[in-house]
């Protein structure tokens, strides 16, 4: 009896050590995930899908198998309003610190998909291959390098800096084009789609927003 509440003790002074409450973080991100976490922060998955997909209809993007400093990095910016976004400020100002960390590693570990009818509901034309030019070429003429070099062949994401594009709904993906070209998202590493956006036309983003939005996610070569 005094070995077992001793034994219990140690456990506890051993995980105050490690910094507390590392399984239990994690637990918490799932519910808060799956129910919120009661002090104004909704149940992400009303709007990002049980498995992290996404929303095309609702340009709700896709979390699951992002990088996990990516994801961290968004929910801060959204709470400093660095990333302007009024839905996702009431959410990302009412978790602390360590639920949004907790939340972008559980989001990060989900098995990566590609957002269901990423490009929407009605076919997108582009007979002169606009999209994927610039995906893969970009504009010279304008200073835009292809999009490929950041985000990686077919916009699969590189690290942390470079998220991944491919799999993501053609609505999410203009919607956050226009936000860098107004500046209503500034929270990108030296101003670096600030340029680009701006040099893109209504047309463009359009078409490459939907070129991104039909590639593979997970990319093929990575599945197991
Ligand atoms: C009411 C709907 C809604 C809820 C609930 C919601 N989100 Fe969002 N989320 C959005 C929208 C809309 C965007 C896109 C915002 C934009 O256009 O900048 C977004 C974007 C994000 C992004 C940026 C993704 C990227 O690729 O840059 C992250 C991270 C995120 N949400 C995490 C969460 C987490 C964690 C929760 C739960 C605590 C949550 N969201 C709850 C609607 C929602
Ligand atoms: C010089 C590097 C670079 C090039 C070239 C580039 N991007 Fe980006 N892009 C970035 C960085 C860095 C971010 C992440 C910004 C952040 O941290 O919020 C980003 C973010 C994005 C996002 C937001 C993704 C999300 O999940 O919210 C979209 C959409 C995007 N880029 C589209 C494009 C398109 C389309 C092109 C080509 C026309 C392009 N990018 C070319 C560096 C680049």
């Amino acid at each position: 009896m005094r070995i077992d509440r001793w034994r219990g003790c140690a456990v506890a002074v051993a995980a105050l050590l490690m910094g507390g409450t590392l399984p239990a973080m994690a637990q918490d991100a799932a519910t808060i995930a799956a129910q919120g976490n009661g002090k104004g922060a909704a149940p992400c998955q009303t709007c990002h899908a049980p498995d992290g997909g996404g929303q095309a209809s609702g340009g709700f993007p896709r979390l699951a198998g992002e990088n996990a400093a990516y994801l961290q990095a968004q929910l801060d910016a959204f709470a400093s309003g660095t990333r302007d976004n009024p839905v996702m400020k009431l959410q990302a100002s009412a978790l602390t610190e360590a639920e949004r960390k907790a939340l972008a590693i559980y989001f990060s570990k989900m098995p990566a998909v590609a957002t269901p009818d990423a490009g929407g509901s009605t076919p997108f034309a582009d007979p002169e291959h606009l999209g994927e030019t610039l995906a893969t070429r970009g504009r010279w003429s304008k200073q835009v390098p292809a999009c490929e070099q950041c985000h990686g062949p077919g916009g699969v994401g590189v690290g942390a800096d470079f998220p991944p594009l491919a799999g993501q709904s053609a609505n999410y993906l203009a919607a956050q084009l226009k936000a860098f070209g107004s500046g209503s998202r500034h929270n990108d590493p030296m101003g670096l789609m600030r340029h680009i956006a701006q040099s893109l036309g209504d047309r463009d983003i359009d078409a490459v927003a939907h070129w991104f939005a039909a590639q593979p996610f997970p990319p093929k070569e990575s599945r197991p």
